[in-house]
């Protein structure tokens, strides 16, 4: 028996080099020697972005195609929606009755979007209890590993805290789930800041290569080097981060270059939008055939529920028997 691997991405549209050298690619080497199950997590969307849900259904298509573009298969690894599994709620209505409030506050992710994202008002319900969703999600499964970020690792925390707490109260039911660490993605935005497409600073796997130099020029490379023959601090230079995720350039080689100012900016830009571009051409072909055929996101997230649904209905079975509901 295969371990059990659960992960799930909200469904935010087309992903960006910052989700591929993170996480993604540690989900597509999983699926090779784990059972895996990865999943759209629609209704953590909600948590943060309930008042315009018109987009949910075209962002979880563009996302499903960047997965399965970058290497996801289907026939490796089970992807499904989380909406699609209607015994995630009822499970997520019995862990929140064992979860308090304290614990949920000082979830150290609420405090800091509550202050962030003030003006979405995500002062909710919803929103404090997305802990007990996201635990739901991996312990409605069976999941062993979870492949997360680092700044998921509280949630884990608290995930394994609930299962703690149901199997002392009721009886066994749950495994403590572990994470496995996603290396943290070290490729900035082009503004220098962490890649994000709220800050409109990301290079998305499906840019055409024309766009992906368009992006690569416009960055600020080390602010010190303003004429071609001065020298450069590739250390300051985030061009030179985007570098170092990349084998093609031999980075020692071209710190030496750039700072003996035997490169210029421009060239050692155009060259790594090259070399970007082509690593990605392949993800962006398998992009176009797998767009092209309208119907394959639905057909894949319909078997993926299929194969979901019945392992979901067990183990709410069970927790439903340690609890006693339903009996007379
Ligand atoms: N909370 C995760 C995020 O915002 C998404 C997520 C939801 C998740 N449920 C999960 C990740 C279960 C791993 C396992 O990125
Ligand atoms: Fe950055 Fe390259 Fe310019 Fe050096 S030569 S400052 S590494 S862009």
């Amino acid at each position: 028996m295969k371990d059990r691997v659960v992960s799930g991405y909200r469904p935010s549209g087309r992903l960006h080099l910052g989700h591929y050298h993170g996480n993604l690619k540690t989900m597509t080497r999983l699926q090779e020697t784990h059972d895996c199950y990865f999943f759209v997590a629609d209704w953590h969307a909600l948590t943060t972005d309930y008042r315009d849900t018109s987009m949910l259904g075209a962002f979880t298509t563009e996302m499903v195609l960047d997965w399965l573009a970058a290497g996801l298969d289907p026939e490796k690894c089970t992807v499904y929606r989380q909406s699609d599994i209607e015994s995630i709620p009822e499970l997520v209505l019995y862990f929140s009755m064992i979860t308090t409030l304290g614990e949920l506050e000082r979830c150290p992710t609420y405090k800091e979007q509550l202050r962030e994202l003030d003006s979405r008002g995500v002062n909710t319900y919803g929103f404090l209890g997305y802990p007990v969703l996201m635990a739901t999600d991996i312990l409605i499964v069976d999941a062993e590993l979870v492949p997360v970020g680092e700044d998921q690792l509280p949630h884990l925390e608290m995930t394994r805290e609930i299962a703690r707490r149901f199997n002392s109260l009721y009886g066994p039911t749950f495994p403590e789930p572990k994470p496995i660490l996603s290396p943290a993605s070290k490729i900035p935005g082009t503004d220098g800041r962490k890649m994000s497409k709220s800050y409109d600073n990301d290079i998305r796997l499906d840019d055409e290569p024309g766009e992906i130099l368009r992006k690569v020029r416009r960055m600020i490379t080390d602010p010190a080097r303003v004429r071609r023959q001065d020298r450069g601090h590739p250390n300051v230079c985030s061009v030179f981060q985007l570098i170092k995720a990349y084998p093609e350039v031999d980075p020692v080689k071209r710190s030496g270059e750039c700072k003996e100012a035997l490169i210029g900016c421009t060239d050692c830009k155009d060259e790594i939008a090259g070399i970007i571009a082509d690593d990605m051409e392949g993800l962006r072909s398998r992009r176009a055939e797998l767009a092209g055929n309208p119907g394959v996101v639905g057909e894949i997230l319909e078997s993926g529920a299929a194969v979901v649904r019945p392992i979901a209905e067990e183990i709410l079975g069970l927790a439903r028997d340690a609890m006693s509901i339903g009996t007379l």
